[in-house]
């Protein structure tokens, strides 16, 4: 496994690999993320990782400084996984200058988490395009987990014609029900034990739509009302399309539901696909 730092190393290292497949990530790498390495590797003869913490995507109260930085043991979690192109770069590397332009997904970006996240997916947006450039891969792996994340990126390549396959990969979960997130280990003890009610709240909204609810604003109020009975302070509940992430319609069976709630000082988010009969 290689590991590169600079981005003229990276560009030498793969112009012997053409056939390359991608997995971005922040690094502090989980269950989450490996199995994202597991789906990309029979892609490609070669699969490249970034490890990058984006100032970018980052709001001025966010926790970038305090974002878990562990740089051996993702490379051992590489190693293990048969990675072959590790890149860390250093900000100066991926920012050698102020971004002054930037990827803006219109729409997403002022909706659900972008709503509680101003700039975030603009600074998503802008940095995946940029390792795009710099990695060029055929393919990439992006989690359900981040699921507005997928469909801001999705998006992107399609609409600016980026010749890359955008594959999502399924959510990994603890025993518990809780969707594996770097974040989760800011978590108390007593909050790690209430965590997974957010996914119990999630699986029991879905399972009134599937028995044919459909009186969605109730059935998000209750959400709420039952997180917040728990200590949560839910940023939002929201039953959407899964094609667009906007509000439902007679006529959609392909839905989403995502979350977003903090547990004392955490934010966490999560969310559920629900498919309905005709
Ligand atoms: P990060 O949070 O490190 O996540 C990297 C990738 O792992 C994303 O595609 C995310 O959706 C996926 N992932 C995280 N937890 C997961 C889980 N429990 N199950 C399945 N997939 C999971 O997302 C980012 O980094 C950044 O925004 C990035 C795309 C790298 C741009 O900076």
């Amino acid at each position: 496994m290689d590991v590169i730092h600079s981005v003229a190393d990276l560009r030498e290292r793969l112009q012997r690999e053409p056939n390359n497949v991608f997995v971005p990530t922040m690094g502090n790498l989980h269950a989450g993320h490996i199995q994202l390495i597991s789906i990309a590797k029979p892609r490609a003869s070669c699969t490249v990782v970034s490890i990058f913490v984006n100032r970018l995507q980052f709001g001025p109260q966010e926790d970038f400084e305090r974002y878990p930085r562990t740089r051996e043991s993702d490379f051992a979690q590489c190693r293990a996984a048969g990675v072959d192109v590790v890149f860390v770069p250093e900000e100066r590397e991926i920012y050698p200058e102020r971004q002054t332009f930037v990827v803006e997904p219109s729409d997403l970006q002022h909706i659900l988490e972008g709503e509680a996240r101003p700039k975030h997916f603009s600074g998503v947006a802008t940095v995946v395009l940029k390792l795009f450039n710099m990695v060029r891969p055929h393919s990439a792996i992006f989690g359900k987990k981040d699921y507005q994340q997928y469909i801001v990126l999705r998006d992107m390549v399609r609409q600016f014609a980026l010749p890359i396959e955008i594959i999502p990969a399924e959510t990994v979960r603890a025993h518990d029900g809780l969707a594996l997130s770097s974040r989760n280990q800011y978590l108390s003890p007593p909050h790690r034990a209430e965590a997974p009610r957010l996914y119990r709240v999630l699986c029991a909204m879905r399972d009134e739509l599937v028995r044919g609810s459909r009186d969605i604003q109730r059935l998000e109020l209750d959400g709420m009302a039952e997180l917040a009975r728990h200590g949560w302070r839910p940023d939002y509940i929201a039953v959407r399309r899964q094609a667009d992430l906007q509000a439902v319609t007679a006529h959609d069976l392909r839905l989403v539901i995502v979350t977003a709630a903090r547990l004392g000082g955490t934010r966490l988010i999560d969310n559920i696909e629900v498919e309905l009969q005709d």
